[in-house]
């Protein structure tokens, strides 16, 4: 096997630095729960994981794992509260099917091996409002490119959005591949997130994108 390619970090992302408490959790936690892409990338093919996107405060990735024990479940993002947070809960709630990677999730699927996710969240992506903004969007036809190459056959991408204009764009992104299925389009077993509270709050409905990885 090759090499595992080094990901270079090419994002900043501005958040308050760590108290001394936070500081001593993420040693301790990163030691059992973080993982490098570089390291995980090879072992991914051979146990196939559900990436979780982007998870935020990881309320949806807490509970998917807990809810699903025989499952592993990967969760990546850039925010460190937020990683701390999937650490801390993964400890309170003794689950061992969980771990995180800190990283732009667009570099992890650069470097995944074809066919080696079971699965792919993407909970409420940054919506970018301002038309001028949408280029900025995570779900593109780069990304949904990559994840259909990640996946393996029977693998589901799950998308949610409170965002019509947001969905619309992505449905027709993702039914540009014919190796995609298209599933009911419910939220089928995802739990609230505060971002979806806080789009309920607004007024916005959600919105649920599913599609099965066919044979090929
Ligand atoms: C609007 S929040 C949604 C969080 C969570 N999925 C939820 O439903 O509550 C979007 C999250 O995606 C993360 N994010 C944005 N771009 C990302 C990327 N390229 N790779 C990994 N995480 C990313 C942000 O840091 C943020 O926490």
């Amino acid at each position: 096997m090759n090499a595992p390619q080094r990901l270079v970090r090419s994002y900043v992302r501005r958040e308050r630095p760590f108290k001394e408490s936070q500081k001593a959790d993420w040693g301790r936690l990163w030691a059992v729960y973080g993982v490098e892409p570089e390291g995980w990338v090879q072992a991914a093919a051979a146990q196939p994981a559900i990436l979780d996107i982007g998870f935020g405060d990881a309320e949806a990735l807490l509970a998917m794992a807990a809810a699903d024990p025989s499952r592993r479940y990967v969760g990546v993002e850039m925010y460190r509260t937020g990683l701390l947070k999937a650490m801390r809960g993964a400890e309170r709630e003794g689950l061992s099917n969980l771990r995180v990677i800190e990283a732009d999730a667009k570099d992890v699927l650069a470097v995944l091996p074809a066919g080696s996710l079971a699965g792919a969240h993407v909970f409420f992506p940054d919506p970018w409002p301002k038309t001028r903004h949408h280029k900025r969007r995570l779900v593109n036809a780069a990304f949904v490119g990559a994840l259909v190459r990640v996946l393996r056959p029977g693998g589901i991408i799950h998308m949610a959005t409170d965002w019509e204009d947001y969905a619309v764009e992505a449905a027709d992104l993702f039914g540009a591949f014919a190796l995609l299925e298209p599933l009911a389009q419910d939220r089928k077993g995802r739990p609230e997130t505060r971002f979806e509270r806080r789009g309920w709050r607004l007024g916005h409905e959600s919105f649920d994108l599913r599609y099965r990885r066919r044979e090929g």
